[in-house]
């Protein structure tokens, strides 16, 4: 008999940023930007030398991303077209770092629907695409924040993060190294958008969740069991960012737009969607799972085409809101956070025995599948 402890998921977190921009308060920034931009360029745009910008449209980002706004953390300076970026005061080293500070919000909210106290948990792990620095590490800061003994470390699976991180704290659980664990996924993906580009300047949102994984001796009554985890990556340039402290190497190049999110679009969607789509049926093939009875997929949520097509093909069929839910709509794409958000705002209405799927996948390019069942 197998007596390895088994890994569950206890409770989801969320912090959501207040504000949030539309399509149409986006693109009528950019196309400002745009004019603008046009206005003092006439003469070199006249004599063939640099080439004018196109304005942006809010039918075209909903066509081909479903998505019709997201949340930021700083709304006025993103949609300012002489800034378009977030801007806000530098936080001293004493105090608690932005990125931190909405992923104990997120963690918090785990915890308390949980029941948990902080101080029952054994580690924190940050996984996120967009951290805030190098080090200390950002999962050490929020452990200190919450008041957890333990250990803690960040990792960075771009968007595939979170389901990293759940295979991760799962297997410490399973290993008997530790019978708490936090995922937290705090993504202010507004730093790294170039909301200057016009092919992705509506794609992301800002946004945190937390996942908290447990052995099932220690969980509420009312939880998801795992039933099994699956990552895989192939490398890919399509999805790219160049930043990083090497960039003070090449000095020239230090501030050009591959230092911030660039992406082949049409490729990733090619590539992507077959890629992840038998990754799931082989893996619910291999936990003895029929995908096609699968009650709800909870999907990365960058583009809703690469959603509608991917579950038809676990499914077999057009999947209905109910068994792909959607929040991309609202959020954006939230890289890691995405899934999380989904399988946190559409999964309360589930019933015990209930089998669903946690899904991410992104840049590296990654992806992570993990099947759940509720319980309790
Ligand atoms: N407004 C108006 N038109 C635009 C535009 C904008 N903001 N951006 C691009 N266009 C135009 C292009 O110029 C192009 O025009 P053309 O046909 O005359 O050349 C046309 O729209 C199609 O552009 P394309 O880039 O091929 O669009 P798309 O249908 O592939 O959609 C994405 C773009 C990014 C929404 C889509 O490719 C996507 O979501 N891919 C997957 C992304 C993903 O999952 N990334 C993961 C990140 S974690």
């Amino acid at each position: 008999m197998d007596t390895a402890p088994r890994p569950v998921i206890s409770a989801t977190g969320l912090f959501t940023p207040e504000e949030s921009i539309s399509n149409e308060e986006l693109v009528a920034s950019f196309n400002a930007y745009v004019e603008r931009f046009n206005a003092s360029n006439a003469a070199a745009i006249e004599a063939g030398e640099v080439r004018p910008l196109e304005p942006s449209s809010v039918e075209f980002i909903e066509k081909a991303s479903g998505i019709k706004s997201r949340h930021v953390m700083a709304k006025a300076p993103v949609l300012d077209p002489e800034i378009m970026a977030p801007r806000w005061e530098e936080r001293a080293d004493e105090d608690l770092s932005i990125l931190a500070e909405i992923g104990v919000a997120a963690a918090r909210d785990a915890l308390a629907r949980a029941g948990r106290e902080a101080r029952d948990v054994d580690a924190v792990l940050c996984a996120a695409s967009n951290m805030q620095r190098p080090y200390p590490a950002m999962a050490i800061e929020i452990q200190q924040a919450l008041g957890i003994d333990g250990f803690a470390f960040d990792m960075n699976v771009a968007c595939s993060s979170a389901t990293f991180g759940i295979q991760t704290a799962a297997d410490y659980i399973r290993a008997g190294h530790a019978r708490s664990v936090l995922v937290v996924s705090p993504e202010i993906t507004s730093g790294h958008l170039n909301w200057r580009d016009r092919d992705s300047h509506f794609i992301f949102g800002d946004v945190a969740t937390a996942v908290l994984v447990e052995e099932a001796d220690l969980a509420p009554a009312a939880h998801w069991d795992i039933l099994g985890t699956r990552l895989k990556t192939v490398f890919s340039n399509n999805i790219r960012n160049n930043f990083g402290f090497l960039n003070r190497a090449h000095p020239d190049t230090a501030d050009t737009p591959d230092k911030l999110f660039v992406q082949e679009g049409r490729k990733v969607f090619k590539e992507v969607v077959p890629m992840v789509a038998q990754m799931i049926v082989d893996e619910a093939g291999r936990l003895g799972i029929d995908p096609q009875a699968l009650r709800r997929l909870w999907l990365h949520q960058a583009n809703a085409g690469m959603n509608r097509l991917i579950a038809q093909r676990v499914l077999g069929h057009e999947a209905s809101a109910d068994e792909s839910p959607t929040v991309l709509d609202t959020y954006g794409n939230t890289s890691s956070a995405g899934s999380i958000i989904a399988f946190h705002l559409h999964s309360a209405d589930l019933r015990e025995g209930d089998t669903g799927l946690i899904c991410s996948f992104g840049a590296g390019y990654s992806a992570g599948t993990v099947f759940v069942r509720k319980a309790g």
